[in-house]
């Protein structure tokens, strides 16, 4: 097993403590969260609420019942991977094209609980990850555009489209040295659902996986 791959399970192992008996989990995407659902059977919650079509899945397959966030109210903890995260806990994330839903998810509850191993940590996002930005498809031209306008250079994610029947413009060189504004400045476009820079409301607890183990940070 990768090095990497030894530190998602131990992030996940880690997250896996607060999750209580009982309760309606938010579940993300990606392979860092395949590790958690792998290891949720430990635990007898009520149900789910998924952030991906992909995850609901994985959840079925184990017998965890899925509850559909608008009868779920807000939910105590929300568990998920990251692409990027600084020392804020601002992230990025979306690489898996789950960015909306995620972020929905995120948003509905109390607590973000962010899983990464050590590769994700950086100083300043968006230098090295494209900043995933989902778009109603009759408008990607003209969000690129504007993009292009700021400097950026979107890439169109060919192929793949979103859960919600979108798609998305993987955006390299986009000035994100202030997370909180970017985030603003992209939601303001038309045609942009949503952006995969996660700052004004950025991880509340973070599980950093290393070699020697998993350090916590709290926002
Ligand atoms: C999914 O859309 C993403 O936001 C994932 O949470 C992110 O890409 C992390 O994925 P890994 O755990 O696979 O690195």
């Amino acid at each position: 097993m990768s090095d990497q791959q030894a530190q998602k399970q131990a992030a996940a192992k880690a997250a896996l403590n607060y999750i209580e008996e009982g309760m309606i989990l938010g579940v993300g995407t990606g392979s860092t969260v395949n590790c958690l659902i792998e290891l949720l059977p430990e635990i007898k919650i009520a149900g789910a609420v998924a952030s991906s079509q992909v995850t609901e899945e994985k959840l079925r397959a184990l017998n965890i019942d899925i509850v559909d966030l608008n009868f779920a109210g807000t939910l105590d903890i929300y568990i998920d991977g990251a692409d990027e995260v600084n020392a804020q806990l601002q992230l990025i994330k979306g690489g898996g094209g789950a960015l909306t839903r995620e972020k929905i998810v995120a948003a509905a509850s109390n607590k973000f609980i962010c899983m990464v191993d050590a590769s994700k940590s950086v100083d300043i996002l968006g230098r090295e990850f494209p900043v995933p930005i989902e778009v109603l498809p009759q408008a990607r031209s003209y969000v690129a555009r504007q993009l292009v306008q700021m400097g950026a250079e979107p890439v169109y994610r060919e192929g793949f489209v979103t859960d919600y029947g979108n798609v998305i413009l993987d955006t390299y060189d986009l000035d994100v040295s202030n997370p909180i504004a970017v985030e603003q400045v992209l939601n303001n476009i038309v045609g942009v659902v949503c952006n995969g820079v996660f700052a004004a409301n950025q991880a509340d607890v973070l599980l950093k996986a290393g070699n020697n183990g998993v350090e916590t940070l709290m926002r």
